[in-house]
């Protein structure tokens, strides 16, 4: 064997937190090991000279006292919108007819598509995330350049172009049919390639004709197995306009169920405001909720309700949103993910966080065992973290007693720097960034 062992401590969960002292929901060896090989976890365990004896060409690169996880997952973001974070605006309609549908119209130039595609992943991989849910623009140019750009760096990642056919420039739609038809093309052409799947997006029931929604619904019975991902429950204005637009729907999520778009594969951006029919309508078909903090803040639309979420039994994922959302970290999407729930009287412990960002996602993008975890099997996407890579938090470390301290100083100050090294497929990508 000619592969790699990372020398570190190591952290990865096999189940999910019931509390900040459930110490059996994971596993953490203080001078421990992974062996790679040909992009995949071969063995993770305590070090020891026995195992490099075992793998004796294996390249050892010891990253103590470093702490190695899971590559961070991000189950909802958009590609196109590096230009747009950080746009000033009263809500979520008017930063999206303002800044994003603007934006989103240079994607019809395959080689803009490209540079940004390109540039997004280098981001993705700065901050430690090697899988995200990923949104392209109504160009099937779009999708095109960013699969490409994944496909290239051997990444895991979902994505799809959005169908949109009304309630947004002309530029930005597409027809029912040309928005069935370039989904088809796409999927056919990327889903299954490498690491690559598709989702099936309909942006959202604003900016989609009834007629689109029955040709989604058409594409999720002609691929049942691909993901569906789109946005509910966001903010109050959109959540008006959904009623005015849909007037004979039960209930925002309604319109979801009615064209057969809910199920384990759907990733449901926001999930704000709920009803409870709609809480027991996304349990009872496994719908994913993503929790969007940095976008829900810095939008001003609201606060997500997780405990209300859990009482009922729905799937929960995190998320960046970017551009929305503000930042491409999932340590700072945490950070404001715990600030919100706190506002909500709600706890958010630094493990149930870390669970959150590497396995819970993986589990809400049915991808446990394959991403998420240091397991043998399991994918080498990889992050190194070091809680000492800025002087107030090295400072702050003196203090720092337990894991659990430690994790919630990475989330409450950590960004980029604290990602010493991203592995993708077992090869170090963070230090091949310019
Ligand atoms: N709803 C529909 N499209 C979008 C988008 O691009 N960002 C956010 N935050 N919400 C949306
Ligand atoms: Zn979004």
């Amino acid at each position: 064997m000619s592969g790699k062992i990372l020398r570190g401590r190591v952290l990865t969960f096999v189940s999910e937190p019931t509390g900040p002292d459930d110490h059996a929901s994971y596993r953490y060896i203080e001078d421990g090991a992974v062996v790679i090989d040909a992009g995949r976890i071969v063995s993770v365990g305590e070090w020891n000279d026995a195992l490099k004896l075992a793998a004796p060409k294996a390249e050892v690169i010891d990253h103590r006292p470093g702490l190695i996880v899971p590559g961070f997952i991000d189950t909802h973001i958009h590609y196109p919108q590096m230009q747009v974070i950080g746009s000033y605006a009263k809500d979520l309609l008017e930063w999206l007819n303002t800044y994003t549908f603007i934006e989103e119209q240079r994607f019809a130039d395959a080689s803009h598509a490209a540079r940004i595609a390109s540039a997004f992943c280098d981001e993705l991989v700065r901050y430690g995330t090697t899988t995200a849910a990923v949104y392209c623009t109504v160009h099937p140019q779009s999708a095109e350049a960013f699969f490409a750009e994944a496909q290239r760096r051997d990444m895991r990642m979902i994505a799809g172009k959005v169908m949109m056919d009304r309630n947004a420039p002309e530029a930005l739609c597409d027809t029912p049919q040309r928005g069935y038809d370039e989904t088809v093309a796409l999927l056919e052409k990327w889903d299954g390639v490498g690491r690559l799947s598709y989702a099936i997006t309909p942006r959202f029931a604003l900016t989609s004709t009834q007629e689109q929604m029955e040709m989604s619904q058409d594409l999720v019975r002609r691929f049942p197995d691909a993901y569906v991902q789109t946005h509910v429950n966001e903010s109050i204005g959109e959540i008006e306009f959904a009623r005015e637009l849909y007037p004979n729907m039960i209930d925002y999520l309604g319109i979801y169920e009615h064209y057969g778009l809910l199920g384990p594969k759907t990733l449901l951006g926001h999930c704000i405001h709920m009803n409870d029919r709609e809480i027991a309508a996304m349990s009872e078909t496994g719908t994913v909720a993503v929790f969007c903090p940095t976008s829900n803040l810095f939008i001003g639309s609201g606060l997500f309700d997780r405990a209300r979420m859990m009482a009922g039994n729905v799937r929960i994922g995190v998320a960046t949103d970017v551009g929305g959302g503000t930042s491409f970290s999932m340590l700072r999407t945490l950070d404001e993910g715990y600030k919100v729930l706190q506002l909500g009287g709600q706890r958010l412990s630094p493990i149930e966080s870390f669970f959150m960002m590497t396995l819970g996602n993986a589990r809400a993008l049915s991808l446990e065992h394959t991403i998420g975890v240091l397991e043998p099997g399991a994918e080498a996407d990889i992050v190194v973290l070091d809680a000492h890579a800025l002087p107030h938090m090295a400072l702050k470390m003196e203090r720092v007693e337990t894991l659990s301290e430690e994790l919630f100083l990475l989330q409450t100050c950590g960004d980029d720097r604290v990602v010493a090294e991203t592995y993708v497929a077992g090869e170090a990508a963070k230090a091949r960034l310019n």
